[in-house]
């Protein structure tokens, strides 16, 4: 009699718990790949991030920010743009960026990086961002560029830091590159970034290993608002075979 009791119990106990579970169990098998996946040593994703959703809206939560807006658009435009176009005069004089090289800047915000490019003679130069800012940047997330492969011979950006998926930030721009195309990262190595980083990066060893597709052209110390370090890289030729 006893035992049967506990048997019922341990069987409710069972089924309850089987209930409660499944729904978790569902969320887990359906919801987007783990977002701790590149976590390494000098590579970490933030926590705090339970969905795609819910990093996407504190994206858009600081992109949207009509005070940001307004500082981006007015006082940092005149500020900002001068700075880029001497980064980029340094890349056109070590021959990474030409004049007729088709150029996308990644989560360039309200473009002024596009801007600083197309002053210096890159006219084929065009922003993405969550938030579209006509004509300089068009609307796109950099885990899934709106672009065909092989269409950039050069691609600069200085939002490394809020890719919640840094394989997928890297893997679209090796793909949207052409071969023998130029990527050229800002980055933070020593400094923390800001409160809407995804992730923390301290050393340039996880790149490298992510640009598996491209060569490390050179790695040098910059001033770039808060970013302390340029990383460039150019596609290969060949991709290698996958058998
Ligand atoms: C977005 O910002 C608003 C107001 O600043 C805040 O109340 C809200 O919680 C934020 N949402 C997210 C997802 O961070
Ligand atoms: C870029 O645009 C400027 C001004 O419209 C023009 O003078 C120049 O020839 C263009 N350069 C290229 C490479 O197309
Ligand atoms: C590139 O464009 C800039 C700005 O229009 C111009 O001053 C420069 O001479 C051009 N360079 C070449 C190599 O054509
Ligand atoms: C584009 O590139 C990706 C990754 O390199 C590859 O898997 C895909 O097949 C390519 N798509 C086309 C249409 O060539």
């Amino acid at each position: 009699m006893k035992i049967t009791l506990t048997k019922q119990f341990i069987l409710r106990c069972f089924l309850i718990s089987f209930f409660l579970s499944t729904p978790l169990i569902f969320l887990h098998l359906f919801s987007p790949q783990p977002i701790t996946n590149t976590t390494t040593k000098d590579l970490r994703i933030r926590p705090g991030y339970t969905s795609y959703e819910n990093y996407i809206q504190r994206q858009l939560n600081k992109t949207l920010n009509p005070k940001l807006r307004k500082i981006w658009t007015t006082r940092d435009w005149n500020r900002k743009i001068p700075v880029f176009a001497r980064f980029f005069e340094e890349l056109k004089e070590k021959n990474l960026l030409h004049n007729t090289s088709k150029a996308l800047c990644i989560g360039a915000r309200v473009g002024q990086e596009v801007e600083a490019l197309r002053r210096i003679g890159v006219n084929d130069s065009v922003g993405i961002d969550l938030v579209p800012y006509p004509p300089l940047v068009v609307k796109g997330d950099f885990h899934n560029q709106p672009f065909a492969n092989d269409t950039f011979d050069f691609e600069f950006s200085n939002v490394f830091d809020h890719a919640l998926y840094p394989n997928k930030f890297v893997g679209e721009i090796e793909r949207t590159l052409k071969p023998k195309g130029v990527c050229v990262l800002h980055v933070a190595l020593s400094r923390r970034a800001d409160k809407y980083s995804a992730n923390d990066l301290f050393s340039v060893e996880p790149l490298v290993e992510m640009f598996k597709n491209s060569d490390l052209v050179h790695v040098r110390s910059v001033d770039g608002f808060g970013l302390d370090t340029e990383v460039v890289f150019r596609k290969k030729l060949k991709q290698p075979r996958t058998l």
